[in-house]
């Protein structure tokens, strides 16, 4: 840890004797991470924590680990099964450790090098249609429901359906499996928690397991008589060439593009009805072009980014000094990007939500060879129903306090219960 002058960031947290993840995982930081990290960018900008992570929270270090994977790659298997001792032999943590975000070069480019044609912007601008239609029923739904007089769980009846069609229709996952298969992404995401209790392991174990099998269902029937899905396609490569392709590597990728696919892009949705709910003056950004919207979006995932710590886990190569301190060789490397995106050395009033702000190129999909594969999809997706969600339903407010997983490095929502407001309701 660095000694830096005392500033405005408050009394030293830790003096509490308790791990900054912990400290993440409790009151009052589970609901306002961002005081906490701001004394962590300030006085402890390269933090070892007591789970074996040295935390990254300035914005030019983060930048420099995602843009320097040769410095920083990702973990080893052997350095893995340390790190995570209850999930070693497990199924979650084998696919873990096998994921594109996991896998290193040359790996990493063949795998990325197959999937990244589907997620081109000419493929992702196909989709546009089907999703604005998409956003349009849901949004239309929801109003009628809140016209009706009826509180609506805007994250279960919006946030959640939006991406979850998406992906699925991308995929090839029937309407029927969607909903059942859903539920098991944040069981399955309980494997990279680094204070996993044994049952949650196995939890994770367990819905990984019916994942699997579905599929692995999936893969048959689309080699049996294909469509015009991204599982037939990725199918056909591998049947073509498994060297290319082989059978574990499918299978991980399909794990991968189901659970990276829609809790996040769920997250940023109910982030932005956040924002608007609490800054009305600013919807005139969701009222003009659809770079305005593409703005109030981008804001959105800089100001409380769905994702707050890299998933990839990296390490340090060789020794290295990042602000000022020294990263040994072999040290596990986690990057916290919701601290990156306050940090005033990239972003002019970092606490205030500018859309369309100077300064640097927000991280929240990250940066380098593992910049997310689903950034176009998901930033297509808010601005296709945030703006409609902001003419169809103006007048909102929150019927309670917005229901929030107990999560570090997703801080997602259980729920967000809004009502319309009684001037609206009135018109
Ligand atoms: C708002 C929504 C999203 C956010 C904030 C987000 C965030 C991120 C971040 C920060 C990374 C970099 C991880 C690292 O370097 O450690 C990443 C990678 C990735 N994301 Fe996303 N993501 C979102 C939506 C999606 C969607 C919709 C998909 C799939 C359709 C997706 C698939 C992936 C994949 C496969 C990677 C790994 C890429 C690689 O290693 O080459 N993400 N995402």
């Amino acid at each position: 840890m660095i000694n830096m002058p005392a500033d405005d960031t408050g009394p030293n947290p830790l003096e509490s004797g308790r791990d900054v993840l912990d400290l993440l995982l409790s009151p009052p930081a589970h609901l306002d991470p961002y005081p906490l990290y701001a004394w962590l960018r300030t006085h402890a900008p390269v933090h070892p924590s007591a789970y074996g992570a040295h935390l990254i929270s300035r914005y030019a270090d983060v930048e420099h680990v995602l843009k320097h994977p040769e410095l920083f790659p990702g973990v080893p298997e052997d350095a893995l099964a340390r790190m995570f001792p209850l999930a070693v032999g497990h199924e979650a943590y084998e696919v873990l450790v096998t994921s594109l975000v996991g896998s290193n070069p040359p790996k990493h480019t063949r795998l990325r090098g197959l999937i990244g044609r589907d997620f081109t912007t000419r493929r992702v601008g196909s989709l546009r249609a089907g999703i604005e239609d998409l956003a349009g029923r849901l949004v239309t739904e929801a109003a009628e429901r809140l016209r009706a007089g009826e509180n609506v769980d805007l994250h279960a009846a919006v946030s959640v359906p939006m991406p979850l069609h998406v992906i699925s229709d991308l995929l090839g996952v029937p309407h029927a499996d969607r909903s059942r298969l859903a539920v098991l992404v944040p069981a399955m995401m309980n494997v990279v928690d680094p204070a996993a209790t044994p049952e949650a392991v196995a939890a994770a174990d367990a819905a990984f397991r019916e994942l699997g099998t579905y599929m692995s269902q999936l893969v048959a029937d689309r080699r049996r008589t294909p469509r015009d899905d991204l599982v037939s396609a990725l199918v056909s490569v591998h049947d073509d060439d498994s060297d290319r392709l082989s059978d574990d590597e499918l299978r991980t990728l399909l794990f991968t593009l189901w659970s990276a696919g829609f809790e996040t892009t769920a997250t940023g949705i109910d982030n932005a009805l956040l924002a608007l709910i609490d800054r009305p003056e600013l919807g005139h950004w969701l009222e003009g072009t659809e770079r305005q919207a593409a703005a109030f979006a981008e804001e959105t995932l800089r100001y409380d980014p769905s994702v707050q710590v890299a998933p990839g886990i990296r390490f340090a190569a060789e020794p290295v000094v990042l602000s000022g301190v020294k990263v040994p060789a072999g040290a596990q490397v986690r990057l916290m990007l919701g601290a990156a995106g306050r940090d005033e050395a990239a972003f002019p009033e970092p606490d205030r939500f500018l859309p369309g702000r100077a300064g640097a190129a927000p991280l929240s999909f990250g940066a380098g060879i593992h910049y997310c594969l689903g950034a176009g999809l998901s930033r297509l997706e808010m601005t296709a129903l945030l703006p409609r969600l902001h003419r169809e339903l103006p007048g909102l407010a929150l019927a309670g306090p917005p229901g929030r997983r107990r999560s570090i490095p997703l801080r997602d929502f259980s729920s967000l219960t809004v009502t319309l407001t009684d001037e609206i309701r009135r018109r």
